[in-house]
């Protein structure tokens, strides 16, 4: 796979610390399904080695989205992309996420979280019943609200400080609505500990998460990315994943 130059359409902030890039791409936004990545090169010379991977937030076209939170050097490089620059992209990578037919589905995100599942809402809203959970800090830092309301589904939030939604941790919020359901099919995208306690809260219901932990080629070379399996062995989350069944594997 070689790298492609896709330029940015549109960039801009939604929230503290979290951005939005459109770019244009159109033989890789032909590719890309929801549950895949982009590895973004960022920064120049040594920097540059190391891609950093980016989840697909959205696809309009022959325009993809990428929602992202600043946390170190590149993707504060990102932040500061402008309409007219272009970017130095490899993918898409990783599995697609699978996508059922007729189901309860739920998706449940945290913080930055919400940036893939909203790629897969759009593909799963019009074919199932589809209910979403959103949770944040506080109002300030919810994002994709109106997008994923936009797609026709049901919005639940949940803020940390209740100044949205009900006031606690959106497994909380999620638990008992997918808990009622006769087969639910769950997906969730967030930080490690939410994940965690989404598995543990759900068991013995199967939760689909995407691991958006550390990796380094991103391509199944450099086993940056091993997780270990309850079953024993490991798998590689960039090759495997980023979806993975989070009940078989140890976080
Ligand atoms: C498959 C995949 C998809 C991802 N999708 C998104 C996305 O859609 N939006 C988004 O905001 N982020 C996403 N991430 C995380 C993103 O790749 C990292 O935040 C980014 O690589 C950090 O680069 P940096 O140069 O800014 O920070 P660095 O300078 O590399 O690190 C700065 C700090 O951030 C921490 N950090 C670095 N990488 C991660 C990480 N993966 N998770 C948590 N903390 C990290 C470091 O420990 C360090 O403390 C994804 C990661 C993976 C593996
Ligand atoms: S990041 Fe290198 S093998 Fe997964």
């Amino acid at each position: 796979m070689s790298p492609v130059t896709a330029p940015v359409v549109q960039a801009r902030r939604l929230a503290a610390g979290v951005f939005s890039v459109w770019i244009r791409q159109a033989g890789l936004a032909q590719k890309s399904k929801p549950g895949q990545f982009l590895n973004v090169r960022v920064l120049d010379g040594l920097d540059a080695l190391l891609r950093r991977p980016i989840s697909i937030a959205d696809k309009q076209g022959d325009r993809l989205r990428l929602v992202f939170r600043t946390v170190g050097r590149g993707t504060e490089w990102l932040s500061r992309r402008r309409a007219g620059d272009s970017l130095d992209i490899l993918g898409p990578l990783g599995r697609p996420a699978p996508t059922p037919t007729g189901k309860d589905v739920f998706l449940v995100g945290g913080g930055i979280g919400a940036a893939p599942l909203l790629f897969l809402c759009r593909r799963l809203a019009a074919r199932n019943r589809l209910q979403v959970f959103l949770g944040a800090r506080d109002k300030g830092h919810l994002i994709l609200r109106r997008e994923f309301r936009d797609t026709g589904s049901p919005v639940r939030i949940a803020t940390d400080d209740g100044s949205a939604g009900q006031r606690g941790m959106v497994t909380e919020l999620a638990e008992p609505v997918v808990k009622q359901a006769r087969s639910p099919v769950v997906y969730a995208c967030g930080p490690k500990p939410m994940l965690a306690e989404l598995s543990r809260c759900l068991d013995p219901i199967p939760v689909l998460g995407f691991v958006e932990e550390r990796m380094g080629c991103g391509t199944g070379i450099c086993y940056c990315c091993a997780l270990e399996r309850k079953a024993g062995g490991y798998i590689r989350f960039c090759q495997d994943g980023p979806v993975v069944l989070l009940n078989e594997v140890k976080l």
